[in-house]
């Protein structure tokens, strides 16, 4: 029987492979923030789907970053996450009943959004709650249509969820949500391996 995506998660913790994201994500998540952070001035972040919270802790430590929050349904990830960092703040919620205190400059979100049943209404819900005006959302996703080779995994890791679409429909979920400025890339392609997908827009 297939499981729900955050209870498998919440299993990667005492396994040791939520630090395996950190290493696999890495060379995508650096593009991505690079991207989001090039000629902003200072800027209030959230990690949508933070795992174990590595991108928060690095994150906050540029010079820039006036806050850095992260949101994961997993409760053992949040736990790690809060024992690494005491200074910043982390939420164990679903994603869909999630509201941020204060809204922010930058929306993060790396190996997520397709783990949700319906990824268009987080992307709603995100425009309309989370983000500032001339805020931006920027995700990166592996398992989507054209990298044929992510295909097998809903069989390979036993989780329920895994929507799988074409990159024109990721940045259909974007147009239709409200987002302009809509852009999309792939991040370290090579030979089988199409890159990871990111979308990102401005509210
Ligand atoms: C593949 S992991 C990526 C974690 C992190 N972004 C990283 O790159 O290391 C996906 C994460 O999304 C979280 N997640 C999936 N669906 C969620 C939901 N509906 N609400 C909250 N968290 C969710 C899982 O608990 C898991 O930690």
């Amino acid at each position: 029987m297939k499981k729900d995506p955050i209870e498998v998660f919440d299993t990667w913790v005492s396994l040791g492979k939520d630090s395996g994201m950190e290493k696999n994500h890495s060379e995508a998540v650096e593009n991505m923030i690079s991207f989001a952070t090039d000629k902003c001035g200072k800027f209030s972040f959230i990690d949508a789907g933070c795992g174990n919270g590595w991108v928060v802790r690095n994150v906050s430590k540029m010079s820039n970053c006036v806050t850095a929050v992260g949101i994961d349904g997993a409760e053992n990830m949040i736990l790690k996450a809060k024992g690494e960092d005491p200074l910043n703040h982390y939420f164990c919620d679903n994603l869909m009943n999630w509201t941020p205190n204060e809204k922010v400059d930058i929306v993060h979100s790396m190996e997520v959004l397709y783990y949700l049943q319906n990824p268009q209404k987080l992307i709603k819900h995100i425009y309309k709650n989370w983000l500032k005006e001339n805020a931006r959302l920027i995700i990166g996703i592996d398992f989507y249509f054209e990298n044929t080779i992510s295909h097998s995994w809903p069989e390979y890791c036993g989780i329920s969820i895994m929507q799988l679409f074409p990159e024109s429909t990721w940045k259909k979920f974007f147009i239709e949500s409200g987002f302009r400025n809509i852009e999309s890339w792939r991040v370290g392609a090579k030979k089988d391996w199409t890159g990871t997908l990111v979308v990102t827009g401005i509210k």
